[in-house]
């Protein structure tokens, strides 16, 4: 894409990616899209800010080179190693021969294994505060590990207060021709991206979020500038407060409201799943509602992150909880999804099972199992007429209760 001059000297030279299929591997993008940002200063020094995945390679050095001729590359600051910023490292040592690669101590570290760059000679290693002069411009380094590597930092710019943050204050979300907070039609649809790649991506390392912020609270911000997803320039203190409260749900206090999870063969437990949400929706509660076996866990994180309760809805299957649900929880202990309150409900056909399973996955998550509702097969009117009660009366214990 064309360069988006963000600051004289200073421009976005990003792609967009619109054909992944699958973030890391594991979160679905293809609907969303997503952005590789990078960043250029054509200062009297030129400076590189992380790169971009190797896709659309050639894109992405006819719009670096409309500006620079590559070779003429001073500085290529690596904020953080993973493949999406730094995968062209080896690429570029040829075309910009001249380059330092500007990095954390933990990165220089790890290049050689990890990316099999193995020049040192071009590696220049940056402390924590440390300024490097462009001209005009100057960059400074922070070092904010595990945001969401070991190695990662971020670097601000300190004549035009932009600071590149790379993967935190990063979202899902394609960015096309509109880059700016300022300039989207739905700032609505960002924000909700940028919460399901929080909870994707960053949530595990949610103190290091909080001690981030606080180490950059005293730093003048005027713009936001991630690696992932819109530029926030007209409310960049929008983005760092989003963190800052999702990060603060690791530690609860988290918003009332209920997920609800379900899963069925033949539509038992769905049937008694419409029941159960009449119940809670009587109650006037915020709910989420998924059936687990058709939807990504990427979209359910998000409203178990945020919300206090969750009613679970599944039958058993070979003695065990329905597996699509047990794969979400699972899902959900991986990112230490802990503390809520929870329902189960469900259907069966001889024995059960699925019970047992749930309470032993909700142990591990420190989740209290206060409701539980189970069916021999089919429901009849007065299991639905029950489920519905059962429904409004977790909901209204949640509404209650200290969250
Ligand atoms: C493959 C399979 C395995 C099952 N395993 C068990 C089981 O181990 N114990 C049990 O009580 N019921 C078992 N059932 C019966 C279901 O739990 C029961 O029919 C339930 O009501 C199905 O609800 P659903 O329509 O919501 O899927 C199994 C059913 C299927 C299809
Ligand atoms: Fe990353
Ligand atoms: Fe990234």
């Amino acid at each position: 894409m064309k360069p988006i001059e963000i600051k004289p000297q200073i421009f976005w030279i990003g792609v967009n990616d619109q054909t992944t299929d699958l973030f890391e591997g594991l979160w679905p993008v293809r609907k969303e899209g997503v952005s590789y940002n990078s960043y250029l200063i054509a200062d009297e020094k030129k400076a590189a800010i992380d790169l971009i995945k190797p896709i659309k390679t050639e894109e992405y050095l006819i719009g670096l080179e409309s500006i620079v001729a590559v070779k003429e590359i001073d500085y290529i600051v690596l904020n953080h190693l993973e493949p999406d910023h730094a995968g062209l490292l080896m690429t570029f040592s040829e075309l910009a021969p001249k380059a330092k690669f500007i990095c954390s101590a933990k990165a220089a570290e790890m290049i050689p294994g990890f990316l099999k760059v193995k020049k040192r000679e071009r590696f220049q290693v940056v402390k924590d505060g440390e300024v490097i002069e462009l001209g005009e411009k100057s960059l400074q380094f922070f070092s904010t590990p595990f945001l969401h590597w070991p190695e990662t930092m971020m670097t601000y710019e300190r004549t035009s207060k932009i600071l590149f943050s790379c993967d935190a204050f990063g979202g899902f979300g394609a960015i096309h021709g509109r880059i700016f907070d300022d300039e989207v039609d739905s700032l609505e649809f960002y924000e909700k991206e940028a919460l399901r790649y929080y909870v994707n991506i960053v949530a595990n390392y949610s103190q290091r979020v909080i001690s981030a912020i606080e180490k950059l609270s005293g730093l003048p911000i005027e713009i936001i500038a991630p690696s992932h997803g819109l530029i926030w320039r007209e409310k960049p203190q929008r983005i760092i407060e989003l963190y800052h409260k999702w990060a603060s749900f690791a530690q609860g206090p988290v918003e009332k409201g209920v997920t609800i999870i379900y899963g069925s063969m033949y539509g038992f437990t769905a049937s008694l799943m419409d029941a159960v949400a009449r119940g809670v929706a009587r109650t006037g509660i915020k709910y989420c509602l998924f059936d687990g076996a058709r939807t990504n866990a990427s979209y359910i994180l998000p409203s178990l992150w945020t919300m206090n309760g969750v009613i679970v809805g599944a039958p058993t299957y070979e003695g065990r909880l329905f597996p699509p649900i047990t794969a979400i929880l699972e899902m959900a202990r991986h990112k230490r999804i802990f503390g809520r309150k929870a329902a189960y409900f469900g259907t069966y056909g001889w024995s059960g099972g699925a019970l047992k399973d749930l309470k032993r996955l909700a142990e591990e998550m420190k989740w209290e199992v206060t409701h539980t509702l189970e069916v021999q097969g089919m429901p009849d009117s007065s299991d639905l007429e029950r489920a519905e009660n059962w429904g409004q009366e977790f909901a209204s214990f949640l509404i209650q209760a200290d969250n």
